[in-house]
C-alpha cells in the first residue's frame, strides 16, 4: 500500500545542511499498523510528511496505492501532536471540515461524524467550541476529523503524547478498534514503547543522523491487545525489551570483541 524506496530528505538552511533521512526502503502492507519510533530528531515528522506528500523528497520515491506521491491525497488523513482545531467552529463543525474541504454532502457525512463522536466519549459535546473542552477532548475530535473521510491511509504523529495516561491508553484502545473494523493502514509515529508494542503489527527503529531503518521488529501478539493484565505478558514484554534496547544502543557499534 505504501512504498518507499531510497527515500533521503534534505534540508537546507542559513545555518547549513541537515540530513534528516537516509536511504529509507520501506513496504507496508494493505491494512498493516505500522509504528516508527526513533530518538527525538531522527527523522521521523519527516518521514510522515513525506508520506502525505506536504514535503518533497530529495531522493528515491515513495507511492501510496501504487501512484507516486507528488501532493496531499484526500484518502490520506493526518493526525498531529496538537489537535489544530478551527476555534471559531464547533466540535462538529471541525470534525465535518473535510466534508466541506473536498466538496463532499455534509447530509451524508453528519450521521457518521455523531457516530464518531459517541464512539470516542464525546456525544453531547457536538454544539461546544474547542477553547471550552480539555486537550485531550481536542485530540479526540482531531481523531474523529481525521477518520470522517474513511481513509485508506492514517499518518498519526504522536497524536496521544500530550494527554494522560490513562486517556492515552483509553485512545489507543479505540484506534485497534477502529483500524480493526476499517482496515485502513496506519503508520504511528511515538516515543513509547508500550504504546508501540501495543499497536503495531511491525515496529520500524529509526537511528539518527542522519535517519536510517535501524532495524525493523514484529510484534506477533494476538489481537485485541491491552496494557492491563492479559494472556501475553511474557511476549509483551520480551518485544518491549528488544526494543528498548534498540532505541539504546550506541550508533557506531562497538568493535565485535566488547559486544556482549
Ligand atoms: N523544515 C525543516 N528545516 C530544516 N530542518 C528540518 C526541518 N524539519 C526537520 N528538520 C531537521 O530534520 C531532522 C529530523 O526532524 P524531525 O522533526 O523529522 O524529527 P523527529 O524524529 O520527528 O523528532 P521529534 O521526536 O523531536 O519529533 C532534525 O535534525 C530537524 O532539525
Ligand atoms: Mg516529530
Amino acid at each position: 500500500m505504501i512504498r518507499l524506496a531510497g527515500v533521503s530528505r534534505t534540508f537546507t538552511g542559513r545555518s547549513g545542511t541537515v540530513e534528516a533521512l537516509r536511504g529509507i526502503d520501506l513496504d507496508v502492507a494493505e491494512g498493516e499498523f505500522v509504528a516508527v519510533v526513533g530518538r527525538s530528531g531522527c527523522g521521523k515528522s519527516t518521514l510522515l510528511r513525506l508520506i502525505a506528500g506536504l514535503l518533497p523528497v530529495t531522493e528515491g520515491e515513495i507511492t501510496v496505492a501504487g501512484e507516486r506521491i507528488t501532493k496531499a491525497r484526500r484518502d490520506i488523513a493526518m493526525l498531529f501532536q496538537r489537535p489544530a482545531l478551527l476555534p471559531w467552529r464547533s466540535v462538529l463543525d471541525n470534525v465535518l471540515l473535510p466534508v466541506e474541504i473536498f466538496g463532499w454532502r455534509r447530509a451524508a457525512y453528519s450521521a457518521r461524524a455523531q457516530e464518531l463522536l459517541d464512539m470516542v466519549g464525546l456525544g453531547g459535546f457536538e454544539k461546544r467550541l474547542p477553547h471550552e473542552l480539555s486537550g485531550g477532548m481536542q485530540q479526540r475530535v482531531s481523531l474523529c476529523r481525521s477518520l470522517i473521510g474513511d481513509p485508506r491511509v492514517m499518518l498519526m504523529d504522536e497524536p496521544f503524547s500530550a494527554l494522560d495516561a490513562l486517556t492515552r491508553e483509553e485512545l489507543s484502545v479505540e484506534l485497534q478498534r477502529v483500524h480493526m473494523e476499517s482496515s485502513a493502514t496506519i503508520v504511528f509515529v511515538t516515543h513509547s514503547i508500550d504504546e508501540a508494542v501495543l499497536l503495531a503489527d511491525r515496529v520500524v527503529v529509526l537511528s539518527p543522523r542522519p535517519g536510517r531503518i535501524r532495524k525493523v521488529v514484529d510484534i506477533d501478539i494476538p489481537r485485541p491487545r491491552s496494557l492491563g493484565r492479559n494472556a501475553h505478558l511474557e511476549q509483551v514484554a520480551r518485544c518491549s525489551a528488544d526494543l528498548h534496547e534498540l532505541l539504546m544502543e550506541r550508533d557506531a557499534p562497538a568493535p565485535a570483541g566488547e559486544r556482549g
